[in-house]
């Protein structure tokens, strides 16, 4: 029995991640929220003859208690809530926004499913994640290995730009991304996790590879023409993250993937991470997406090792991630805190 809740769910990307999750034979209960349009959406999914069972749910149903209804017993919360980039915005220009629907989501979450598995979508993913933190804090509900910032979109494009790149198929690749998810905070670790292809490039190949990487989310806003964001590709990354801790319980081996999570000393190898983050960039950085081995309770261990084994090339982007990041950890923080 498996309860998803999907907040947002009438959005771009909340449409095809709810359709893919009424198709997933592992859940079976389909719980969509949103603010507008999701009877819709819901009554449309609901025809489908697969045993998820759907509910949907406004804010304003019964006296505004949508949330808590769309939120009573959910297994894994997925969050793609929030308003989308424009050409020429940054994703920090989402925070204004984007910062309040996510804390009052957070507290939802917090006061009527506090064990949920959280994966949060909305950007900018390297402020909101934290944002979520500080509110479970304040709840007494926060656990490490349960919040999840997905950037998992940055996995599936470096597997499929390094896979363009040598002419190669995108589904021979497993490549692991540290960092944040927004331009140079992102970061391909090529070198350890794709190092054949990547040694056949040449430094201006290997240079444009890893910027289209850091900015792949732009091309799709350019192209969208004000329409919006990543939705498909973002909804399937999101299912397939998700899909991870839906299949944990029927796999001997943990799985290993990137996704964007608090170093708290709780969480296993956060703070070998922190000591090493903070040898190699002078930052205390209290978030980092890092490659994690995940069950169906969230975080299992962080892969450290794969880490310390980027090359100098590598090392250097880290180093410049770590500034923004920091800056940006710090305003989801201070966003909740007031400081
Ligand atoms: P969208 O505008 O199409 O959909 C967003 C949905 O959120 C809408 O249906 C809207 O009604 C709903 N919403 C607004 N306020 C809400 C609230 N308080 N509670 C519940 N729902 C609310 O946008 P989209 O293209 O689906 O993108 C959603 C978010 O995901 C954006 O912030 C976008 O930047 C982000 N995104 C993240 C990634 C990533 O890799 N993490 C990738 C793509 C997009
Ligand atoms: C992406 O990477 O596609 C998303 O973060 C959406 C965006 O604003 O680019």
């Amino acid at each position: 029995m498996t309860k998803v809740a999907v907040l947002g769910a009438a959005g771009g990307i909340g449409q095809p991640l709810s359709l893919l999750l009424k198709l997933d034979k592992a859940v079976t209960d389909l719980s969509l929220f949103d603010v507008v349009n999701v009877p819709g959406v819901g009554a449309d999914l609901s025809h489908i003859n697969t045993d998820a069972k759907v509910s949907y749910h406004l804010k304003s149903d019964n006296n505004g208690t949508g949330l808590q209804s769309a939120l009573q017993g959910a297994d894994i919360v997925i969050i793609p809530a929030g308003v989308p980039r424009k050409p020429g915005m940054t994703r920090d220009d989402l925070f204004k926004i984007n910062g309040g629907i996510c804390a009052d989501l957070a507290t939802g979450i917090a006061t009527t499913c506090p064990d949920a598995l959280v994966l949060v979508i909305s950007n900018p993913v390297n402020s909101t994640v934290p944002i979520f933190a500080e509110v479970f804090k304040k709840h007494g509900s926060f656990n490490a290995n349960k919040l999840f910032g997905v950037t998992w979109l940055d996995t599936v494009r470096a597997n499929t730009f390094i896979a363009q790149a040598t002419a190669s198929y995108p589904t021979s690749f497993k490549v692991k991304v540290v960092g944040g998810h927004s331009g140079d905070t992102i970061v391909p670790l090529y070198s350890v996790t794709a190092a054949d292809a990547y040694a056949k490039l040449s430094n201006e190949e290997e240079s444009a590879l890893i910027h289209r990487v850091q900015f792949g989310g732009d091309e799709v806003v350019q192209a969208k023409q004000g329409a919006g964001s990543a939705t498909l590709s973002m909804a399937y990354a999101g299912y397939r993250f998700l899909k991870t801790f839906l299949n944990a319980k029927d796999l001997e081996e943990p799985i290993v993937e990137s996704c964007y999570i608090s170093l708290d000393e709780s969480v296993k190898g956060a703070k070998e991470t922190k000591a090493y983050l903070k040898e190699l960039t002078g930052e205390d950085i209290e978030f980092f997406a890092m490659p994690c081995k995940l069950g169906s309770n969230g975080v299992e261990s962080i892969e450290f090792d794969l880490l310390k084994a980027a090359n100098d090339k590598e090392r250097q982007l880290i180093n410049v991630c770590a500034n923004t990041l920091t800056g940006n950890i710090n305003k989801g923080v201070s966003f909740i805190r007031g400081n």
